[in-house]
């Protein structure tokens, strides 16, 4: 099946991945970006779906992905449109995949086109999305669009064990002296109730991700500083397959 969506743009310099985010992630992935690292390698720590293959989609060079979490999968399917992805995404991950013995498959095609057949070439993959739901909006702009894409998603998953880390709100936010603290949620939060717990104001930017999870999955905020001025909330679950 495929959607009327417009072609992804290409992974070079597209809205969501590309030499920018390279550049971006490279300087602060050991800096800014390590509280949030280490934030999501705990997260990631308590998903253990009943599979062997994992398939990642939209995972770039795993900039913010833990090998701790990769070596437990025998097998591992990551598919990006970004070109630069997979050859990076060695170069970060490689050793240690090699030494735990997990082999690594990429494919640099847009998901999103057809993931029926994506979902169908790989044998009962667990299925993360790293940070690409939250992109969506800057692909295709539309929201009605962007939110039918969401819910479409979610129903192609129901026979997956499946998990998700994305963003939920951004917004320019001065820099703290500690950073914000993940926080579990029950039910579905509202943007509100997120920012008011964090004590939040200003504008923020919805990512049109919260009808991603179903209402009864357990969830994470975790916050990232993404810029010295820039805070994003991200929304992290998993879903246990539908028997
Ligand atoms: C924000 S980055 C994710 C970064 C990743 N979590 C990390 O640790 O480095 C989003 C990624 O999704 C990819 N992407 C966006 N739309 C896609 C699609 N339709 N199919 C496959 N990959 C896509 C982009 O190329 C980009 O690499």
């Amino acid at each position: 099946m495929t959607t009327g969506r417009p072609a992804s743009a290409p992974g070079f310099f597209g809205p969501t991945g590309g030499i920018v985010w390279h550049l971006r992630a490279l300087r602060a992935r050991g800096s800014l970006w390590r509280p949030f690292r280490a934030d999501l390698e705990a997260w990631l720590a308590g998903w253990q779906p009943d599979a062997d293959s994992l398939l990642l989609v939209g995972p770039s060079a795993g900039w913010c992905l833990p090998d701790s979490f990769l070596t437990r999968f025998r097998t591992i399917h990551a598919i990006d449109i970004d070109h630069l992805a997979p050859v990076l995404f060695r170069a970060l991950h490689g050793r240690a995949l090699r030494r735990a013995g997990t082999s690594l498959h990429w494919s640099q095609t847009d998901f999103l086109s057809d993931p029926p057949k994506v979902l169908a070439s790989i044998k009962k993959p667990a299925v993360l999305f790293c940070n690409i739901m939250g992109q969506l909006r800057f692909q295709l702009r539309d929201e009605a669009l962007v939110e039918a894409e969401v819910l479409r998603v979610k129903a192609l998953l129901a026979g997956y064990d499946w998990a998700s880390f994305h963003e939920l709100l951004s917004g320019d936010q001065p820099p703290s002296r500690s950073p914000y603290a993940p926080q579990a949620l029950g039910g579905r939060p509202e943007g509100v109730d997120i920012l008011a717990h964090y004590g939040l104001g200003g504008v923020w930017l919805d990512h049109l991700t919260g009808a991603l999870l179903p209402e009864t999955s357990a969830r994470m905020i975790l916050p990232w500083r993404f810029g010295p001025r820039r805070l994003h909330l991200v929304e992290a679950g998993f879903v246990a397959r539908e028997a």
